[in-house]
C-alpha cells in the first residue's frame, strides 16, 4: 500500500505539543520514501539558539515571525514530510500557505496522553510554568478550531506511534482512492 501512494505535495503534521508529530513524521517519511524536516529545529538552526532561548531572548512574537518564514521556506521545496510546532497553524497566513500548498494531518490526544508525553522533555517554554495541564488544556480549547482546519484527523491517543502511522497512511490511500 505504502509504495503505490504518491506524494506531490508535503505532508504537513499539525496538533499539539506531545502528541508525537516529530516522532510519527520521521517515520512516515521513511515509509514514503520523503525527507523529514522539524519546523522547530530548522527555526533553531536559522537563529543559532535553541526555541527556549529565542523565547528568552527576544520573545514569542519574534519566534512566531521566525517560524512563519522558516514554514514558507519549507513550503517551496520538493515534497517532504514536514513537523509543524503546535502554535504554527494557528497563525493565519501560515494556516493559508500549508492549505494552499500541502496536505496537512491533525495528530490529536486527549489531555492525559498528551501531559504524560510532555512530562519527558522540558524543552518547551510555554510549559515552564508549575500548570502544564491547564496550558495544555487552554491550548486545546483555543486551537482546536484552526486544528480542524487539517485535510486529515487522526486518533494519536492511546495506540502506539506505529498504529497512529498506519492511521495515516490508511487515510492518504483513501484520499488518493477518491481523486
Ligand atoms: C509551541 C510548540 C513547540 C514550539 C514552541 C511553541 C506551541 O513545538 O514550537 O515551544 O505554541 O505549541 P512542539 O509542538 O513541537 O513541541
Amino acid at each position: 500500500m505504502t509504495r503505490k501512494l504518491t506524494m506531490d505535495r508535503t505532508l504537513v503534521l499539525i496538533g499539539l505539543m506531545g502528541v508525537g508529530k516529530t516522532t510519527v513524521g520521521r517515520r512516515l517519511a521513511r515509509a514514503l520514501g520523503l525527507d523529514f524536516r522539524d519546523a522547530d529545529e530548522e527555526v533553531e538552526r536559522a537563529a543559532g539558539r535553541s526555541v527556549s532561548e529565542i523565547f528568552d531572548d527576544f520573545g514569542e512574537a519574534a519566534f512566531r515571525e521566525g517560524e512563519r518564514k522558516v514554514i514558507a521556506r519549507l513550503l517551496d521545496q520538493p515534497p517532504m514530510v514536514l513537523a509543524l510546532g503546535g502554535g504554527a497553524f494557528i497563525d493565519p497566513e501560515t494556516r493559508a500557505e500549508v492549505k494552499a500548498r500541502a496536505t496537512s494531518i491533525w495528530l490529536q490526544a486527549d489531555i492525559d496522553t498528551l501531559v504524560n508525553r510532555v512530562s519527558r522533555r522540558d524543552t518547551r517554554p510555554l510549559l515552564r510554568g508549575n500548570d502544564p495541564r491547564g496550558v495544555l488544556e487552554r491550548l486545546l480549547e483555543t486551537r482546536t478550531p484552526a486544528y480542524a482546519e487539517a485535510d486529515i484527523h487522526v486518533d494519536a491517543s492511546a495506540g502506539s506511534h506505529q498504529a497512529t502511522l498506519d492511521a495515516i497512511l490508511r487515510a492518504l490511500a483513501a484520499r488518493e482512492a477518491e481523486v
